[in-house]
């Protein structure tokens, strides 16, 4: 395995600054939908999130599952190593790598919980064998074995046959409030192609970033 010798060429598309007219996030929906298109992205919606816990950055995918006019949103379970972290610290950033397309685009913001309704409705849109998952799931606890888990998760379904299950306190949805976005395009020669969209008084800043 000669890692050194890896030499992928980037030469797909490119992006100049005035494609992305003046509302980066309506961009990025455009990208998105590219990527939706592309038979190698299994996921175009799973995205890198980093936190901040004590100094200590962490990163982990999860799935991005709605695109609003300012912000992201993902579910997760507010008790985990991310959830602490974000409580402690709610800066956040996100990241997509679309590599059939030669892209990656970057989402720095603020982390805050949704409101309650938001987060029972998509719960209740999971099939129940998900929603009993997140229930009984204390994600990111060390556990004796697998098997525990299994019976603790088979236990609760058979208790909890033909009820609608409720969306446990523990688990919701985080919206990621942005202020940032970078959009990278790969380009020949290593001479990338690269956008920053700041948001500054409610208005997008857009500049190029030398590769
Ligand atoms: C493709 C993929 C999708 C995932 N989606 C989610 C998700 O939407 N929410 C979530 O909490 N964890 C998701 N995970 C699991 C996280 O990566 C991570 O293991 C978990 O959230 C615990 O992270 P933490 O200990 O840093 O809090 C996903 C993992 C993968 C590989």
């Amino acid at each position: 395995m000669k890692l050194f010798n890896y030499r992928k060429f980037y030469d797909k598309d490119s992006l100049r600054i005035n494609d992305l007219g003046n509302n980066p996030i309506k961009f990025f929906k455009k990208w998105f939908k590219e990527a939706e298109k592309v038979d190698g992205i299994i996921e175009p919606n799973a995205m890198t999130i980093s936190t901040i816990l004590k100094n200590r950055p962490s990163s982990r995918v999860v799935l991005l599952k709605e695109i609003k006019d300012r912000s992201l949103v993902f579910f997760t379970n507010y008790n985990s190593k991310k959830g602490e972290a974000l409580s402690d610290n709610p800066n956040i950033c996100a990241s997509f790598y679309w590599a059939p397309l030669e892209r990656q685009v970057i989402f720095k913001g603020v982390a805050s919980k949704t409101d309650e309704n938001y987060s029972d409705t998509y719960f209740k849109s999971r099939p129940l064998e998900s929603q009993a998952a997140a229930i009984i799931s204390r994600q990111s606890q060390v556990i004796e074995s697998y098997e525990e888990l299994l019976n603790r998760y088979n236990n609760f379904l058979n208790k909890n046959k033909n009820l609608s299950l409720k969306r446990p306190n523990h688990w919701g949805g985080i919206e990621i409030n942005i202020k940032e976005i970078e959009f990278w395009q790969g380009r020949e020669n290593r001479l990338h192609n690269r956008i920053i969209c700041h948001l500054k008084e409610n208005k997008w800043e857009i500049q190029i970033l030398s590769p």
